[in-house]
C-alpha cells in the first residue's frame, strides 16, 4: 500500500540513532532499506525489536502504544500467551512438510462453523493471493473477464485491483462514473478496461454502469468496509443491491474481509446480514503468522477441486496451511469469544466518541470515521463518505505526516492513513492515553500551520 506521507517534518524528542543506524545498513543491502513500503518513513524508518500487549519496543529502547498491530492483524495485540504455547508446541513437532496436517482440517472446521454460510475454505499465504484466488475463480467459473471494484479500495497487490486505488482529481473523472486509473508502472493497459470502477454508495449510478458492463463481468469485488475509501460502512441498501444484481446476472460477488473479518464473530458477511459467493480472509486468522484463505459456497469452491482431475484454478503454495500458521491461526480465533468482539466494539465506540468530543472541544477541524474495532482520522471537518472525500491532497498529506509522527514522538503508533485498530489487551486508559496524545500532537501541528477552512 502506497504511503505517500514524507514524516520528516516534524521535531525527534526521543532518540532514533539505533533505528538510524539500521536504515543505514539496510539501504546497502535491501532497496529503499526496509522491505516493506508500508511501513517505510522519511527519514527512516523505526526498526522494532520485541512487542508484548499493547506495546512494542524499537531499537532504542523507545516503548509505544500499538494502534496498529501489524495493519490490523493481531487482534490479540502481541506476544499472546496462547498463540505463543500453541507455537512452541508446533515448532517441535515440525515447521512445515510436503504434506497436509491435521491442523489444517482443525483450522477449516472451526473456520466453517464460525461462518455459517459457506462449508470449504483453502488457505494461502497473505490477503493478495486470497484475494486474487477468488478473482482467479470467478473468471474461470464464469468464463468472463471483467471485475468489477469500488473506487479507492485497496485489496492488496494484485495488478487488476490496483487499478483506481489512489486516482486523484486530475485523472479520477467523472464523481459517479470513475475513470479506471492505473496505480503505477507496468500495469498493462487492458486492467484499465477489464477492471470497471463503482462510485461507492451510489446505487443508481452503479447500477447503470453494472447494466452496461453485466455481460462481461466475472465478478464484483466489495470490502463492506473499505480502509482507502475512507474506512466508511457501505450502505445496506447498496450492498443488497450488489447482492441481488451479481445473482440476476452470474456474477460472482466476492467479499474481501482480509481487514473486516474483524467487525465480528462470524466475519463482516453476518455483521452486514448478506452472502457473498466467495470471501478472502487472511489477517487476524493467522494469529500473527503469515496466512490467506478462500472460503464460499461449494459451487464456487468447486473451482480449485482437484479431485476430478486438473481443477479450473489449480492452487498450492509452498506453504500454504503450514502447520505453524495453522496452529496460531487456532489458537487466536479460539480465545475469540462474541463477547470478546462485543467489548472490542464498546471500546471502539469508546474511542471515536472520544475523539470525537476532544476535536470539538479544541475547535479542531478533524473527524473520525469507522467501525467495530477499527477507525480513523480525517484532517477534515465532516466526515468523509466516500473515497473521494476521504482524498488528501498533496498539503493534506503533508499534515497527516507531521501529526503521525507527532504521534509516533509521544509513543503512539498509528497507520500512515491515520487508521487505528484495538487489540484484546486494550484498556480503556490506553484509549483515553492515545486520546490525549492526538490531542497535544494535533495542537503541535495546528500550531505550526495556520487553520485552513477544510
Ligand atoms: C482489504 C484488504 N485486502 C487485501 C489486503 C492484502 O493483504 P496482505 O497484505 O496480507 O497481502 C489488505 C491488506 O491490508 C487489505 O486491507
Amino acid at each position: 500500500m502506497s504511503t505517500n506521507i514524507d514524516r520528516n517534518t516534524a521535531s525527534t524528542g526521543r532518540s532514533n540513532a539505533g533505528s538510524a543506524e539500521l536504515f543505514r545498513r539496510g539501504q546497502r543491502v535491501i532497496t529503499g532499506g526496509n522491505a516493506r513500503l508500508s511501513v517505510f518513513q522519511r527519514p527512516h524508518p523505526i526498526y522494532i525489536t520485541n512487542g508484548t500487549g499493547v506495546n512494542i519496543v524499537d531499537a532504542d529502547g523507545n516503548t509505544y502504544l500499538d494502534f496498529l498491530n501489524n495493519f490490523t492483524a493481531l487482534i490479540h495485540g502481541h506476544s499472546f500467551r496462547p498463540v505463543l504455547d500453541r507455537l512452541h508446541h508446533q515448532l517441535e513437532l515440525g515447521i512445515s512438510f510436503s504434506g497436509p496436517t491435521k491442523l489444517e482440517v482443525e483450522f477449516a472446521e472451526l473456520l466453517c462453523r464460525r461462518v455459517p454460510y459457506f462449508d470449504q475454505i483453502r488457505f494461502m499465504n497473505s490477503g493478495t493471493e486470497a484475494v486474487m484466488y477468488t478473482i482467479k475463480a470467478a473468471r474461470a467459473l464464469t468464463g468472463k473477464l471483467k471485475i468489477a471494484k469500488l473506487e479507492g479500495a485497496f485489496h492488496g497487490g494484485y495488478d487488476p485491483l490496483e487499478v483506481s486505488l489512489d486516482s486523484a482529481p486530475a485523472n479520477w473523472g467523472p464523481r459517479l462514473a470513475p475513470n479506471a486509473v492505473p496505480y503505477c508502472a507496468g500495469i498493462p493497459e487492458w486492467h484499465t478496461t477489464d477492471t470497471v470502477v463503482l462510485p461507492f454508495n451510489e446505487l443508481i449510478a452503479t447500477r447503470q454502469i453494472l447494466e452496461g458492463n453485466k455481460d462481461k463481468l466475472a465478478a464484483v469485488i466489495i470490502d463492506v468496509l473499505p480502509q482507502r475509501a475512507g474506512l466508511v460502512p457501505i450502505d445496506r441498501s447498496y450492498l443488497a443491491f450488489l447482492r441481488e444484481f451479481t445473482a440476476r446476472h452470474g456474477i460472482v460477488l466476492i467479499s474481501d474481509e482480509v481487514m473486516s473479518f474483524r467487525l465480528s464473530y462470524r466475519g463482516a458477511i453476518n455483521r452486514f446480514g448478506f452472502e457473498a459467493d466467495l470471501c478472502a480472509f487472511a489477517k487476524i486468522i493467522g494469529g500473527g503468522l503469515p496466512i490467506g484463505a478462500v472460503g464460499g459456497m461449494p459451487q464456487f469452491m468447486l473451482a480449485f477441486d482437484p479431485t476430478n482431475g486438473k481443477p479450473l484454478v489449480p492452487q498450492s503454495g509452498t506453504f500454504s496451511a503450514n502447520p505453524m500458521s495453522m496452529a496460531a491461526g487456532i489458537a487466536a480465533l479460539e480465545a475469540l469469544s462474541e463477547q470478546s468482539f462485543q467489548r472490542l466494539d464498546d471500546l471502539g465506540e469508546y474511542a471515536c466518541s472520544s475523539l470525537t468530543e476532544m476535536f470539538r472541544q479544541e475547535r479542531l477541524p478533524y473527524s473520525v470515521t469507522g467501525m467495530g474495532s477499527m477507525f480513523r482520522i480525517h484532517l477534515r471537518h465532516e466526515a468523509p463518505k466516500d473515497y473521494r472525500e476521504a482524498y488528501a491532497a498533496p498539503e493534506q498529506q503533508e499534515k497527516m505526516g507531521m501529526l503521525i509522527r507527532a504521534l509516533q514522538e509521544k509513543g503512539v503508533i498509528v497507520s500512515p492513513t491515520c487508521q487505528l485498530c484495538l487489540s484484546t489487551p486494550m484498556l480503556t486508559d490506553h484509549i483515553d492515553e492515545m486520546v490525549t496524545s492526538v490531542r497535544e500532537a494535533a495542537r503541535m501541528v495546528e500550531a505550526r500551520e495556520p487553520r485552513r477552512a477544510s
